[in-house]
């Protein structure tokens, strides 16, 4: 009996090591019939979860906006009832900055000027002098901080519902759409390839071609497919009554540009600004040119890898200001060619799409019954065609409608076509 208890107290002080049925035996301990599987399943929703948002992006928390799940809409109305309107004015000045008794000078359109403190939602750091702020319209102070102000006829300019065209509405062009991806895509997807590489991605691509050839479809499918804001200026709405307006109204837009995230700013029928610049003789200076070089001057302002991209569409490269197309300004130029005799093809299968056509039309052949003719010339042959069957009162289109169009259209036509003079000025 002896040796017993002494052995027991041995062993209390050298435990035994566990062998691996003990500890086979420990693990199952709390473990239920399916906790295995339970596990397994957690992990790969884990790992499901974080591929979902690897493939979203990371949208929410760069607009800093919650999860449409978290939106309380009825709430936020009423809140939005409750506050009173506020009015604009400017902070002219402010006294004794950055200490506890700053006082703000207000400037109120057409009342006075007034010395007014913040109120409770702002922070001093926020207002700065020279800045458009909203106050109350009891005493005056500062409620909220506001963006400067923009031209409302720049504001419009800005596309909010995107257009219908995609990649896939644009027939051949395989190697300008590439190259028009590579410039606006690339960098907004993938900034880190550049900052590695230490060279400045383009900031601008020109597209010029003659017309019809789907410089504006192609910018249009551009616009569709980015998530990016997309501005659009027609070359002639910069043109201005006044000295100065159209630089001005340049100015804004870029300053809009900046405030955005991203942001795509397509100048269309840009020769309409862009001309080089020449003595007109009289002496005085020409207003478009200066809103020109206000355009040349903003492209220089803002950094490479920041995120605008400038597109510009015309059809007279040759009458474009110099200083304009340089590179460092605007990098890459896309010409965009007559379509060759595949992408002819593929244009008049992407048109007869929505048509209500005979089954079997060669399009190789109606496409090579017209060489030298554009993406607009095509269109108009396939909306002949249609003219034709419903003249004849058919419910579908022939093929004998096409040949019969692209005679009309192709040969008809050809002298108004601006193709040729297009290749003489260039
Ligand atoms: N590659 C193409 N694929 C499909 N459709 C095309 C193509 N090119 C032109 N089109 C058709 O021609 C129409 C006119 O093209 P678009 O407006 O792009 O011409 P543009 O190059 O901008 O001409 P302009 O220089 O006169 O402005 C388009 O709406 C489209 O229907
Ligand atoms: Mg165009």
């Amino acid at each position: 009996m002896a040796p017993e208890p002494e052995d027991e107290i041995k062993d209390e002080k050298n435990p035994r090591p566990l062998d691996e049925d003990d500890i086979a035996l420990l693990k199952t301990y709390g473990l239920g019939p399916y906790s295995t599987s339970i596990k397994k399943v957690e992990k790969e929703i884990k790992e499901m979860a974080k591929k979902v948002n690897d493939l979203c992006g990371i949208m929410e928390s760069d607009t800093g906006l919650a999860a449409p799940s978290q939106w309380d809409l009825v709430s936020d109305k009423q809140m939005m009832q409750e506050e009173q309107p506020l009015q604009v004015a400017r902070c002219t000045k402010i006294i004794n900055p950055n200490t506890e008794d700053a006082k703000y000078v207000i400037n109120v359109k057409q009342i006075a000027k007034f010395v007014v403190g913040l109120g409770d939602k702002v922070s001093p750091t926020d207002i700065e002098e020279g800045m458009r702020v909203g106050v109350d319209r009891n005493k005056y102070q500062i409620q909220i901080p506001l963006p400067p102000k923009i031209d409302p006829s720049v504001t419009m300019m800005t596309v909010e519902e995107k257009p219908d065209v995609t990649y896939n509405d644009v027939g051949g062009c395989k190697e300008q759409i590439e190259k028009m991806r590579e410039v606006v895509e690339l960098p907004m997807l993938h900034p880190e390839k550049f900052v590695k590489l230490g060279i400045d991605p383009p900031k601008g691509v020109l597209c010029y071609g003659p017309p019809g050839t789907g410089k504006t479809l192609l910018a249009r499918a551009v616009a569709n497919r980015t998530d990016a804001c997309f501005i659009r200026v027609i070359g002639s709405e910069l043109v201005q009554k006044y000295v100065g307006e159209g630089a001005r109204m340049v100015r804004e837009l870029f300053q809009m540009a900046r405030s955005k995230k991203a942001c795509i700013v397509f100048f269309d029928e840009v020769d309409a600004i862009g001309g080089a610049r020449f003595d007109d003789g009289v002496g005085g200076d020409n207003e478009v040119q200066r809103t020109m070089l206000e355009i040349v001057n903003q492209l220089d302002g803002f950094d490479a890898r920041g995120n605008i991209k400038v597109l510009m569409a015309t059809n007279r490269p040759d009458t474009l200001d110099p200083a304009l197309l340089r590179p460092g300004r605007l990098d890459r130029k896309v010409e965009f060619g007559l379509p060759d005799l595949e992408s002819r093809t593929q244009i008049f299968k992407i048109h007869t799409r929505t048509m209500n056509c005979e089954r079997d039309i060669r399009f190789e052949l109606l496409a090579r019954l017209c060489p030298n003719s554009t993406g607009a010339d095509i269109r108009s042959v396939c909306t002949e065609a249609g003219m034709y069957a419903i003249r004849a009162r058919r419910k579908t289109v022939t093929e004998k409608d096409f040949l019969d169009a692209v005679n009309k259209v192709i040969k008809g036509y050809q002298k108004f076509s601006a193709t040729p003079k297009y290749m003489v000025y260039n």
